[in-house]
């Protein structure tokens, strides 16, 4: 399927929570409200669920893991019977192209001592996976990678009575994926598991686990009183989790907020269509994922948020933005952890910026759906947008509007998201040809946009 947008039209409305055309349920959150679900002890009712390409996969793995699960529009129930009563899976587990889905059902796997296999696409395949397998290990997880630390991933059976070792570890890297897997591990383990990370990542797992009555100690901070200079300085991050004896988990009742890394396209579509204001109600805004907005308010954007309350533990608050000048800024440090997610997007508003903006310490891209530092750079290039590759992240000499042209998205759907958005304020067409991953994450995106007067139609 190809993407063609057209440039031209100002962006105008409101998009709700509950209108036909809303901002699906957070990513993260869905995937972990599934997956611990599954693992507590009783029936859990979770609205707004993101119902995509990406949680498809998850929630067929727990009904090979012998779950009872139903979906009633984006509505799941979830019959947890605790992991002791999950069963070995006859096939392999496919996570389709999915690392959330992959790394976190790793962590429950663990804890739950069967044998099973978990798989995925070619792009799955070529994701780092020794950044899980090595600390498991040392849990005393039987579980080995293929010979490149990529998936398939064998765990092999352990009688749910072993109880794991706890640890005491530093994560090499800044990544929730990770923390989330070894936390769900630590459910397992016989004593207080403490991580380290170098630089706070999302908290979606510690929030959830402590509504559910697990012991988890970490910096839980409060995004009204936060600073941006104090998140964003704020370097090692620690988590303690103490398993419940036995192990018991409380269901979950909670209505996911819209996902704010999918918002994130309108709100930059938003900023660099002339004469456009919108407003996105009820988005998730987690201190771990509002870095986007932090580093596009200090270009210039016009962003307000307001009604700021909570739902299910998280932080939730509608966005409005308008078409505003953006100068160019450097990214670097522990923000580009808050705004991992966002930086193809954060690119096509750095083209439109006034100076170069630099992009620093975001080596982890090159790990993503694609190597979004090169595949970034080369598309951009390819419309007309001056991107330059380093090591460690991108240069972008914004301020000539891009021309337009035919985009290859390199299998990720944010990429065709985020240069559809190009589309919208360049000189000519922007055509994204395999677009139809963008419903990996954002199941709606083209219909949200026409209802906002952009104009996108399918080839
Ligand atoms: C996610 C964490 C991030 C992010 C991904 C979702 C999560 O990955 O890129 O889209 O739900 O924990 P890393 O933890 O690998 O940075």
């Amino acid at each position: 399927m190809k993407l063609v947008v057209k440039p031209g039209q100002r962006l105008q409305g409101t998009i709700g929570l509950n209108s036909t055309n809303c901002l699906p349920g957070d990513k993260s959150i869905s995937h972990r409200a599934a997956l611990l679900a599954a693992m507590a002890q009783g029936d859990s009712i979770i609205d707004h669920f993101l119902v995509s390409g990406v949680t498809l996969p998850l929630l067929d793995a727990l009904r090979m893991l012998g779950l009872d699960w139903k979906l009633d529009g984006t509505t799941l129930f979830v019959n947890g019977r605790g992991m002791e009563n999950w069963r070995e899976p006859k096939t392999p587990i496919y996570c389709g192209n999915s690392a959330t889905t992959l790394r976190l059902l790793a962590g429950a796997l663990a804890a739950s001592g069967i044998s099973a296999q978990l798989d995925g696409t070619t792009g799955l395949r070529r994701r780092p996976m020794d950044r899980i397998v090595e600390p498991l290990q040392q849990m005393g997880v039987r579980v080995e990678a293929s010979t490149e630390n990529t998936a398939p991933l064998q765990f092999t059976a352990r009688s749910f009575r072993e109880q794991l070792r706890p640890i005491h570890y530093t994560l090499p890297v800044a990544s929730a994926q990770v923390k989330s897997c070894l936390l769900l591990a630590a459910m397992a383990a016989e004593g207080t598991t403490t991580l380290i990370e170098p630089a706070p990542s999302r908290d979606h797992t510690e929030r959830m686990l402590k509504s559910m009555g697990v012991e988890i100690q970490f910096p839980m901070s409060d995004p009204l009183q936060e600073t941006a200079e104090r998140q964003n300085s704020a370097s090692e991050y620690m988590v303690r989790i103490t398993p419940p004896d036995p192990l018991v988990l409380n269901p979950l009742h909670l209505t996911i907020p819209g996902d704010l890394s999918s918002a994130a396209f309108l709100i930059v579509a938003g900023i660099i269509t002339p004469g456009s204001e919108i407003t996105i109600k009820e988005v998730g805004l987690n201190p771990g994922r509002t870095g986007l907005l932090e580093a596009l308010r200090q270009m210039g954007a016009r962003i307000e948020i307001s009604k700021m309350t909570e739902r299910g533990g998280e932080p939730v608050g509608d966005i409005t933005v308008r078409s505003s000048s953006l100068k160019a800024m450097q990214v670097y440090g522990p923000l580009v952890v808050r705004m991992i997610d966002e930086f193809p997007v954060f690119a096509i508003a750095a083209a439109f910026a006034d100076g170069a903006t630099l992009v620093c310490d975001a080596q982890e891209l090159r790990t993503k759906e694609s190597d979004r530092i090169s595949a970034l750079c080369q598309e951009l290039n390819s419309i007309g947008v001056q991107a330059t590759e380093m090591p460690d992240g991108f240069s972008i000499q914004g301020g000539k509007l891009p021309r337009g042209g035919l985009v290859n998205p390199h299998g990720d759907h944010r990429l065709v998201m985020s240069l559809a958005i190009a589309g919208l304020a360049a000189q000519q067409e922007v055509e994204v040809a395999d677009a139809e991953i963008m419903d990996e994450s954002f199941p709606g995106f083209i219909a949200i946009l026409q209802q906002l007067g952009g104009d996108l139609r399918v080839n």
